[in-house]
């Protein structure tokens, strides 16, 4: 596919939704391919479905002209590196995907492999919440002090579900009650991520791209997903 080729979501076939359209074309791209897409549509919704299941490899953007928005997309190369913003929302998607697992293991009466998903995404959830509280918060702890404060008041409440779900996942045979916590935190982190990624992000990533001086705290945001992961 050439660095010109467009697609047009317009001629798509019938009965393809532009994401069921998109995904399968761009999951063959290599690194560094360049593509162009036209859609009627204003596209930062399918774009985030796209990069939800592309693991945040696209680098986009877009343009209107009033009646419809051309988007020029890249897939990221390997020597390229993950903004903030897509950092963060790939741990996102990591532990969302690690929660769902341990929901269908437990609904498939495995609860062994239920209670090992659910350990490592407790550890992977603390050591995220702690680098938003320790490292991003004081970021945006004046420009964004409300939303700012509402993610640490609701890091608090996880942490309470996660010592809850470790108790149920440490007393055995209670499937139903763990059940219940672990749909309970699926709830509590849909709402939490998305109030992270649309009021906290965007603002943490202009304060590390602003200031150069914020570059050592970035790679220590990778360095400690990394060591969890
Ligand atoms: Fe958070
Ligand atoms: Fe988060």
């Amino acid at each position: 596919m050439s660095c010109c080729h467009v697609l047009d979501l317009r001629l798509r076939p019938q009965g393809l939704t532009p994401s069921m359209y998109l995904y399968p074309q761009l999951r063959e791209l290599r690194p560094g391919t360049r593509l162009r897409i036209w859609s009627p549509d204003e596209p930062t919704l399918l774009m985030a479905q796209l990069q939800n299941h592309l693991r945040h490899a696209l680098v986009w953007s877009a343009v209107t002209d009033g009646q419809g928005y051309l988007i020029t997309l890249h897939i990221r190369s390997p020597e390229e590196a993950l903004s903030l913003t897509d950092t963060m929302r790939r741990d996102h998607d990591d532990m969302d995907y690690a929660l769902v697992a341990a929901l269908e293991a437990l609904r498939d009466a495995r609860p062994g492999v239920a209670v090992a998903a659910m350990t490592r995404l407790d550890h992977a959830l603390r050591v995220h919440i702690l680098i938003e509280n320790e490292l991003l918060a004081p970021l945006t702890a004046h420009c964004a002090a409300e939303p700012t404060a509402l993610m640490r008041r609701e890091h608090d409440d996880i942490l309470l579900q996660l010592d809850a779900i470790a108790e149920a996942c440490a007393g055995g045979d209670q499937a139903h009650e763990l059940d219940i916590w672990l749909s309970l935190l699926a709830a509590s982190l849909n709402k939490h991520e998305f109030r992270e990624e649309t009021l906290l992000f965007p603002a943490w990533e202009r304060a590390v791209r602003d200031d150069a001086g914020r570059q050592p705290l970035l790679a220590e945001v990778r360095r400690r997903l990394a060591a969890a992961s």
